[in-house]
């Protein structure tokens, strides 16, 4: 029987903030509000886009495996915010890479993204089809932000993270999964106006922003999260006490909170950083799984649970569990990618379409 260890962990966080503080000089808005209804201080705002950070977090993945790019049998990136509809965006990555044979394909499945792609990956590494598989979850949400619109604009962040999968006769890495969607909600949460259900012809085009029912995904979150992380337990056979490291979607710290009293799980084993990057919807569990093991949270052997919900209204949960490195075979000095722009002016020219939209 093979199993598929996760050997490599990375992350990129783009250096320019956005503060809490920022937004209220443009918007109805303030930090006392945001921080406590959301638990998010600070979020990222990319001058690259997802494949560059795809491969950044990719980098660091591959060298903490001590691999190389030519090790890798296949690249699956999960993500909402592609750099192109066609070719996908792991193609890039290959190609940024360096690298030229790896399968390549994306996954469409918003927050819930990364533990879809986790489960296909890790599905097919147990399969023998593929030995070693780079995993990637990455945004660049704001691409896609109304800065007109606070319901949204506060919420998300830019980021990525990854890990490498590797085929082992040990009994480690994802060993319970279990995914769904409920299709009932899938318009409480979109961004409409693209793809084939868009009059290609209109000029010029409709805003592409996030359309959302923040208060119901709310309901659906706690609900749709506990029922799959209690089905992933029940099936493992664990119970909540064999828990080492809780790993939640970051979208809202009161999802998270409600998720973990409905579970019993102690303070000090849920991993919390939304309060630095926001919901960086795909990439939230790959980045914040990297910062559990960067932080020491991820012992050897430790049985990690993980799960998520999205567009779809997608939703996931997984027990993953860690061999006995938690230390990186390679050093990787992350090429920093410095930004001589600030955050504002990143965002600039959009606040200013957006808010002269409003007017
Ligand atoms: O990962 C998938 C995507 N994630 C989500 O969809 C997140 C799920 N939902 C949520 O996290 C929460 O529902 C929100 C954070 C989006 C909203 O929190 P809430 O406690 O459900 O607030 P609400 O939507 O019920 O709004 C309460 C009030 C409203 O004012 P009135 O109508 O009571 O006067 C809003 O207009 O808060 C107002 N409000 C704001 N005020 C200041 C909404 N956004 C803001 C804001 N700043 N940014």
């Amino acid at each position: 029987m093979q199993y598929a260890e996760i050997t490599g962990w990375g992350k990129y966080t783009p250096p320019s903030i956005l503060t809490n503080d920022d937004l209220a000089t443009f918007m109805d808005t303030n930090d006392e509000w945001i921080s406590t209804r959301t638990g998010i201080r600070n979020r990222r705002i990319s001058h690259i886009n997802t494949a560059e950070m795809s491969t950044l977090a990719a980098k660091q993945a591959l060298a903490r495996a001590g691999l190389q790019a030519d090790d890798i049998d296949m690249i699956v990136v999960a993500t909402c915010t592609p750099d192109l509809l066609v070719p996908n965006t792991a193609s890039r990555v290959q190609q940024l890479l360096g690298t030229n044979q790896a399968a390549c394909y994306d996954v469409s499945a918003a927050c819930s993204g990364f533990i879809y792609a986790l489960q296909s990956a890790t599905a097919q590494i147990r399969m023998g089809m593929v030995k070693r598989a780079l995993v990637i979850g990455a945004e660049r949400m704001t691409w896609f932000i109304n800065w007109a619109k606070r319901d949204t604009a506060v919420l998300f962040g830019d980021g990525s993270g990854a890990v490498v999968l590797e085929a082992t006769d040990q009994p480690l890495g994802m060993l319970e999964s279990k995914i769904g969607c409920d299709s009932s909600a899938r318009d409480i949460l979109k961004v409409s106006n693209f793809g084939t259900d868009m009059d290609r012809y209109v000029s010029p085009p409709s805003a592409l922003d996030i359309d959302f029912e923040g208060p119901e995904i709310f309901k659906r979150a706690v609900r749709g999260m506990g029922r799959a992380t209690e089905a992933v337990l029940s099936n493992a056979k664990l119970a909540v006490d064999d828990i080492d490291v809780l790993i939640p979607h970051q979208a809202n710290a009161r999802i998270i909170e409600t998720l973990q009293q409905k579970l019993k799980v102690d303070d000090d084993k849920v991993m919390i950083n939304i309060n630095k990057y926001g919901n960086t919807s795909a990439a939230t569990i790959p980045l914040a799984l990297c910062e559990a093991v960067e932080q020491g949270m991820v012992k050897p052997g430790a049985n990690i649970m993980s799960a998520a919900f999205g567009a779809g209204l997608t939703w996931a949960a997984t027990y993953i569990k860690w061999g006995e490195r938690v230390t990186p075979i390679n050093d990787y000095q992350q090429e920093q990618q410095h930004c001589e722009q600030t955050a504002m002016q990143l965002i600039a020219v959009a606040k200013e379409h957006c808010l002269k939209g409003q007017q």
